[in-house]
């Protein structure tokens, strides 16, 4: 049990070099004892926050009620904001299949992402209005789905406010702001006639996404620039529900495992590598989590790593803060099992400025550090969906996966299956890569959405 989680020894001529190595990056090395007990501290922290005790763990309720059936029917508009590029999208539903998709995508510059939260989203207007001319609808009424991929504190299915930016936004002035409705004043100061029907997280929209393909979806998890996921909850152990909702048998909870741990209940699994990270970031001392996992920290902790073996003289050279990142990480993994090195110190030559020459050794050095990385950030990503498998105690589960670090990264998906089964062996589950969930799965829980209002009325 204990073997199946830890990756190969570091294989390089030089053997007190690499004893060195191995005992500096220990720390970075999770054995079976040490996932168990993060999974033991990730099922205390969930129980407690969907008791709305103090707790590292959001357990949002999004109050998303049920999934695909089939009937979904209708003309959306779907915002995707959260990940690299801002997208605006066109999806027409006929009997729950997907019969039209236009998209287009925009740019979000710098000091748009760091500037007032107004002057960003009177940008996410004007681009719907640009979209809707170009489509020559702006006239027309229409629904919209808004995927907004930050942590909120859901109020109904339609507004929520955002609790912290993540990843690489951070602008003012947004506290206590309902972004559903701030889109929507946005959206009618532009003479639009948008109505923004539900507002969501990526992860519910990759739930809805994946339960359109098989109904056995029962989770979520982004693996992308951050990380996250959701899973159909039992209603009657969610604790917080607002007044004006009914209560149901099932609802979508957003985990948002990001910030497990910003309390201090991971410290156990922290290196000096981790706190390097961290110092470096946008958001420094949150998002513990996502740090470990997620595409947009991956190549700093590379490189952190890297530093950290410079400067006990086991590495050449430190890279430069931001010269390393997640593409890099799967193309040395991917060359790496070719058992070859010319990518892996290309990468690494750029990476420490052109000047220093490596040898094959440093390179095998790199590689092995790459793979350290990557099998923890699987490991303890799929400790949390093992962790829910186990709580919905359901014969079967599909986890319905997207984001950048699922698709592209060479090993991922297959150590996830590997780590998952000795995790959970008493469950049976598989992974469906679901893709689009930020556009496709917005408008189907639109739709949900009115199919849902329909029966009230
Ligand atoms: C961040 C956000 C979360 C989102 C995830 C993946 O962790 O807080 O809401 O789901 O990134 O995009």
């Amino acid at each position: 049990y204990q073997n199946g989680f830890l990756p190969p020894p570091l294989q390089i001529d030089d053997k007190v070099r690499a004893q060195k190595i191995t005992t500096r990056l220990s720390g970075m090395v999770l054995g079976g004892r040490e996932l168990a007990r993060v999974g033991a501290v990730f099922e205390n922290e969930l129980q407690r926050g969907l008791s709305e005790q103090p707790s590292s763990l959001q357990m949002e309720n999004t109050y998303v009620p049920e999934l695909p059936d089939g009937t979904e029917e209708g003309l959306f508009l779907a915002l995707d904001l959260g990940g690299t590029n801002f997208r605006v999208l066109l999806l027409e539903l006929r009997a729950g299949q997907l019969v039209r998709e236009d998209v287009k995508q925009y740019h979000i510059s710098d000091a748009l992402r760091l500037g007032s939260g107004e002057d960003l989203f009177n940008f996410l207007a004007d681009c719907v209005l640009d979209f809707v001319r170009s489509e020559g609808m702006e006239k027309e009424s229409l629904s919209l789905g808004f995927t907004f991929s930050f942590p909120m504190r859901q109020h109904s299915i339609h507004s929520g406010e955002l609790i912290t930016w993540t990843k690489s936004f951070k602008c003012g002035g947004m506290g206590g702001v309902d972004v559903a409705a701030l889109l929507q004043r946005c959206l009618h100061a532009r003479d639009l006639d948008v109505t923004v029907r539900v507002l969501l997280n990526d992860t519910t929209g990759t739930l809805v996404a994946g339960a359109h393909i098989d109904p056995a979806v029962g989770i979520a998890a982004i693996l992308g620039t951050g990380s996250n996921g959701c899973y159909m909850e039992r209603a009657e152990r969610v604790q917080h529900w607002e007044a004006a909702h009914a209560r149901v048998h099932d609802v979508c909870v957003d985990v948002e495992w990001g910030a497990f741990g910003d309390n201090g209940c991971l410290d156990f699994i922290r290196t000096d590598v981790d706190r390097d990270v961290d110092a470096h970031s946008l958001l420094a001392t949150s998002f513990t989590f996502e740090k470990y996992i997620g595409g947009k920290y991956l190549g700093e902790v590379l490189r952190a790593a890297l530093a950290g073996l410079a400067r006990a003289r086991l590495f050449p050279a430190a890279p430069a803060p931001a010269s390393l990142h997640t593409a890099d990480i799967s193309a040395i993994e991917e060359e790496s099992s070719r058992g070859e090195c010319a990518d892996t110190l290309r990468i690494l030559e750029a990476a420490l400025g052109g000047n220093v020459r490596l040898s094959t050794e440093d390179a095998r050095v790199a590689q092995h550090v790459a793979a350290i990385i990557s099998n923890r950030a699987a490991q303890l990503v799929s400790v949390c969906i093992a962790t829910l498998l186990r709580r919905m105690s359901r014969p079967y589960v599909v986890v319905a996966v997207d984001g950048s670090v699922y698709k592209r990264h060479p090993r991922i998906q297959a150590l996830m299956r590997r780590y998952i089964a000795l995790l959970a062996p008493q469950h049976r589950f598989s992974l469906l890569a679901a893709e689009d969930g930020s556009g496709k799965g917005s408008a189907l829980t639109a739709a949900i959405a009115a199919r849902i209002a329909a029966r009230a009325d």
